[in-house]
């Protein structure tokens, strides 16, 4: 029959104008958030570099049902120049499928994080990694590199940060207040004595380059007791053994830190796996501190629990002021491949933050 002609073309046509409104102009925290090819964004536990001019959303690929938790594809990176519209550029780091390799298929490989190191030219990527089938015992940092921002990420090797070092301790810390590993005054203490010979525990964690272009490590260690901020080589792949411990007993996960009018913010949250808690923020005038605890900057209705999420990065929005973007991740580890991500603008009262619940919103937030 004749009309069946006009089908292809009809279809066509209703196709192109079915993608132009699926442009998106704002935000809508634990929404489906689909890519450029209408497939939720796969890139959980992630952070986003900015390079050349684009955004790079770096984050755990991760598969349907439980057995999503583990790592059975890589690192999926996506790109985009609005924050809103993201294209699905692959994944730009493999698991292996040798497994006897430190990133072998099924292993757990979390949180990756990109930097850009301007003099070696190489794009860096840190993960916490779990060896194959040994639980979360391993607690390793894992680095990768690559010539191209996208990948493909080369793997270099996975280890537990600064052996045979003890901590830095700004001028004026009062004896009492430092490790003694002669005689460990509390648990944590224990377990960084414990660990001191072979490296620290490395799990939750973080990358951030500062001005000078120095970077760190930030990672939950002593059985996720306390945070370790170190600082990186100057090629970003390894540690210099210069660290200290933060918030020493309290169980931070989830770091994220980010620099505004020279004062370091750092936001994590407690420890109770995939289930929400409070988040909490830091902040110091020195990134080797003292690092102030200042509480949950969450306000409203379900603030207690970060609104169902958990950090993962904060996202400086580039061109404008002030403009920074909490991300978090709402854990859905029944069927992994489903979480969502949870993106909410910061605000400043002074220097303090505040980070408030929006169903939908989008970047003329940050037009004051
Ligand atoms: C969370 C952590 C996640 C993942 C999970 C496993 O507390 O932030 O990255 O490790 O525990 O239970």
């Amino acid at each position: 029959m004749k009309y069946y002609r006009f089908l292809l073309p009809a279809f066509l046509l209703l196709s192109i104008i079915g993608r132009a409104q699926t442009k998106l102009t704002s935000f809508s925290p634990g929404a489906i958030w689909p890519d450029d090819k209408g497939v939720h964004i796969n890139a959980h536990g992630g952070g986003i570099l900015y390079d050349n001019g684009v955004y790079y959303w770096f984050g755990e690929h991760k598969i349907t049902g439980d057995a999503g938790n583990r790592a059975m594809v890589g690192v999926h990176c996506y790109s985009s120049k609005d924050l809103y519209n993201w294209k699905d550029e692959g994944i730009s780091l493999s698991v292996s499928p040798d497994a006897t390799n430190d990133i072998a298929k099924g292993c757990i490989l979390e949180r990756p994080k990109v930097i850009y190191n301007k003099k070696t030219k190489k794009y860096v990527m840190w993960f916490h990694l779990e060896l194959l089938g040994k639980g979360y015992s391993a607690a390793r940092a894992g680095v990768a590199v690559s010539d191209k921002v996208t990948g493909p990420y080369k793997f270099v090797k996975s280890y537990r940060p600064n052996p045979g070092q003890m901590p830095f301790y700004p001028a004026l810390t009062p004896e009492g207040d430092k490790v003694n590993c002669v005689n460990p005054a509390t648990e944590t203490d224990k377990f960084f004595c414990r660990d001191m010979p072979g490296g620290q525990m490395a799990r939750d964690m973080t990358v951030f380059v500062d001005d000078d272009g120095k970077a760190y490590h930030v990672f939950s260690s002593e059985e996720n007791y306390t945070l370790d901020l170190a600082e990186l080589t100057p090629d970003y792949t390894g540690h210099t053994g210069k660290f200290i411990r933060i918030y020493i007993g309290h169980q931070t996960e989830a770091p994220a830190l980010f620099k505004r009018n020279g004062i370091y913010y750092m936001i994590g949250s407690g420890c109770t796996g995939w289930a929400p808690n409070a988040a909490r923020w830091f902040s110091a005038k020195s990134i080797w501190g003292p690092w102030t605890y200042h509480g949950n900057p969450c306000q409203g209705p379900d603030s207690k629990i970060t609104y169902g999420g958990q950090s993962t990065h904060v996202l400086p929005v580039a061109g404008k002021k002030d403009a920074f973007i909490f991300m978090a991740d709402k854990w859905t580890p029944k069927d992994a491949i489903d979480g969502r991500y949870l993106w909410l603008p910061i605000s400043f009262k002074g220097d303090d933050i505040e980070i408030s619940w929006m169903d939908n919103w989008n970047l003329s937030v940050f037009n004051k």
